[in-house]
């Protein structure tokens, strides 16, 4: 791990102070973590692939114009990214339904949705990051009402691009999870995507198979953790064919 000055730890990820100012070093672990952190486990290897696929997805949303927080791949476990505000709010866009949403609304897992649904959680440990209306993230501040519409037309673009993008794979995008920051830069602000993009982020299911390829792999005990991310990330030509039961875990290119 880098010798940086540490700047905030999450669950997941780690963040140091960046080489130049304005810029943060973003480092991935295997820890892993759900149900607000009432279940904790390593997933070896994981951090090393979700440095990998966050930074591939990242970097195909900048070309098509989503601006986002990332710079470049340092090494193996860790990416420069850009300094920003974090917005306190935890954006999930639902193609089909799964997880929290299926229990919500008493429905089978895996029915389509008439249409994309976007919900905001108020990024909160202590209050296990209650989901909450446009309302609330305006009146609190949170999110200013023109910030809240970049979100949201930001989320759709993501979602709309990563599902085709996915697609071409063979995998279904069935919902994720996105947060944003404040960019400030030459006297502007502006609404960045921030965070990450992986298959702890991601609920992604084979086309053909229905088979689980993200972390629900891991809050179900399915078995096969570090293997359905390793085949995310063989399918986005990330990975060398190695096939997903490589034992020596993840063979990143360099
Ligand atoms: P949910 O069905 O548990 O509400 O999760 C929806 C999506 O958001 C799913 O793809 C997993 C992701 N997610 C996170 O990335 N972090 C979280 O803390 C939660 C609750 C969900
Ligand atoms: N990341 C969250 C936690 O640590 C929840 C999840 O992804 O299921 O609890």
């Amino acid at each position: 791990m880098s010798r940086r000055r540490k700047i905030y730890e999450g669950k997941a990820k780690v963040l140091f102070e960046g080489p130049e100012p304005g810029t943060l070093v973003q480092y991935f672990k295997d820890d892993a973590t759900a149900f607000n952190n009432k279940k904790h486990g390593v997933i070896t290897g994981k951090g090393v692939l979700n440095n990998r696929i966050s930074e591939y997805l990242m970097m195909r949303l900048a070309e098509v114009g989503i601006p986002t927080h990332f710079v470049r791949r340092l090494n193996m476990r860790e990416q420069l990214i850009k300094e920003l505000e974090i917005i306190p709010i935890e954006v999930v866009i639902r193609n089909i339904a799964a997880g929290s949403f299926t229990k919500r609304f008493g429905m089978a897992e895996g029915t389509a949705l008439p249409r994309s649904i976007v919900e905001y959680y108020y990024k909160n440990d202590e209050l296990e990051d209650p989901m909450v209306s446009e309302e609330h993230v305006t009146a609190f501040g949170w999110a200013t009402p023109q910030e809240l519409d970049d979100i949201l037309s930001l989320s759709l673009r993501v979602n709309d691009f990563l599902t085709g993008l996915f697609l071409g794979v063979g995998v279904r995008l069935i919902d994720f999870k996105i947060e944003f920051g404040r960019l400030y830069q030459d006297d502007q602000v502006r609404v960045v995507l921030a965070d990450e993009i992986s298959p702890d982020s991601c609920r992604l299911w084979d086309l053909k198979t229905n088979d689980k390829l993200d972390k629900d792999r891991f809050r179900r005990d399915l078995g096969g953790v570090a293997e359905a991310y390793q085949e995310i990330a063989r399918r986005l030509g990330i990975l060398l064919d190695t096939g997903p039961t490589d034992p020596k875990g993840s063979t990143t290119l360099q």
